[in-house]
Parts: C-alpha cells; structure tokens; sequence
C-alpha cells in the first residue's frame, strides 16, 4: 500500500469561538454541559477531518471534567489539535477556556478524543503519520501513546 505523507500539527489545529447564548444556558444558569460537548466534538471531528481527509467517527472521549462554571454572555474559546495517531485512528486534545473581557483566560475542559478514519465503505482507513516539530509536540505524543495503551488495557477488561 502507499505510504501517505506525514502532515504536521499545525496542518489540523482548528480554533473555534463562541458566545453564550440563552439557548445555551440550564435550569441552574450555567452552560449546558451537553451543549460544550457538542461544540467539543464538532472541534475534534474537524481537526481529525483536516488530518485524515477523510470522514470520521468518535470512538471514544476521555476525561469530561467541568473546572470553571460558564455563564451567559462569556466567550468561550476552543483549541484542537491532533496529539498522537495510530493506524487509523488520531487522538485530538480539545482545549475550551473562557475568555474574559480583560483578555484572561481560564481553562473550563480538556478532552481526548479517539477519532477513527473512515473511508467510502464506511470502514477504518490508515491516517497520515504526524509529524513532530517541538519538544511540546512531542511530550503531547508519549503521553497519548500512554493514554492509548490504558484505553486498550480498558477495553479488554470491559469486554
Ligand atoms: C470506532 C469504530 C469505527 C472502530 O471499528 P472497528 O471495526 O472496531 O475497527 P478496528 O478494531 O480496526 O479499530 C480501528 C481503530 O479504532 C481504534 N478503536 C476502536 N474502538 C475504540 C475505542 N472504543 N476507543 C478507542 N479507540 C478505539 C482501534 O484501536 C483502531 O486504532 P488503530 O487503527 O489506530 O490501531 C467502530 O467501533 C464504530 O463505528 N463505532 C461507532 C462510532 C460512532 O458511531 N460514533 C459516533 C457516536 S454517536
């Protein structure tokens, strides 16, 4: 099979904006967590589109805690970029803060996201391998091959 070429992390970061709207908001007056995870997938899902080109499926999303509460009318910004691949699968890490007028920004969730290539069949595809450009880039990969390894070891003892 060909060799697809490596594509850098940059080629697939996706930053993305958003107000907080009424329709956002729960019964306790906060942002509705269902609502950020929406906006996190739909992060992820392009960032591993860009990096695949290909369509893709979430396989599975770690760690959803809430550290910051969100209210009406904040500005939430969303990072994503891809942190480690496999055959056919990529990890994306989906960084959301909330950005206060005076340009501070606190960390409201991070979540890693399993996305897996799919191609015309609608099965797994191999993915382009990632290219590492900074010592950052590549602490983010050892730990993801980690992270892959537990989420492995994991399966095995749901199944
Ligand atoms: C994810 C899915 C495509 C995997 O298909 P599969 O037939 O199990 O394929 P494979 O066993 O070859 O796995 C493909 C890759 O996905 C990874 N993977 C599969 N299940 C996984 C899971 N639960 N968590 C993390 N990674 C997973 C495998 O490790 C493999 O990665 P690699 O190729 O990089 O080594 C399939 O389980 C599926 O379609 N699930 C439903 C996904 C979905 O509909 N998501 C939307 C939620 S509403």
């Amino acid at each position: 099979m060909k060799e697809l070429t490596p594509k850098r992390v940059a080629d697939s970061r996706v930053e993305q904006i958003q107000i907080v709207l009424s329709s956002h908001i729960n019964g306790a007056g906060r942002l509705f967590g269902g609502q950020l995870m929406e906006w996190i997938d739909i992060v992820a899902g392009v960032v591993a589109r860009r990096h695949s080109n290909h369509n893709t499926t979430t396989a599975s999303i770690d760690n959803l805690q809430f550290k910051e509460p969100v209210y009406l009318n904040n500005t939430l910004v969303l990072f994503g970029k891809v942190t480690y691949v496999g055959k056919t699968s990529m990890e994306i890490r989906v960084d959301t803060y909330v950005e206060h007028l005076d340009g501070d920004r606190k960390l409201v969730n991070t979540a890693y996201f399993v996305m897996v290539a799919l191609n015309e069949s609608d099965h797994p595809t191999p993915v382009p391998p990632l290219m590492l450009e900074s010592d950052e880039e590549e602490a983010d990969w050892k730990a993801g091959e980690r992270r892959n390894e537990l989420r492995r070891h994991r399966r095995v003892e749901q199944y």
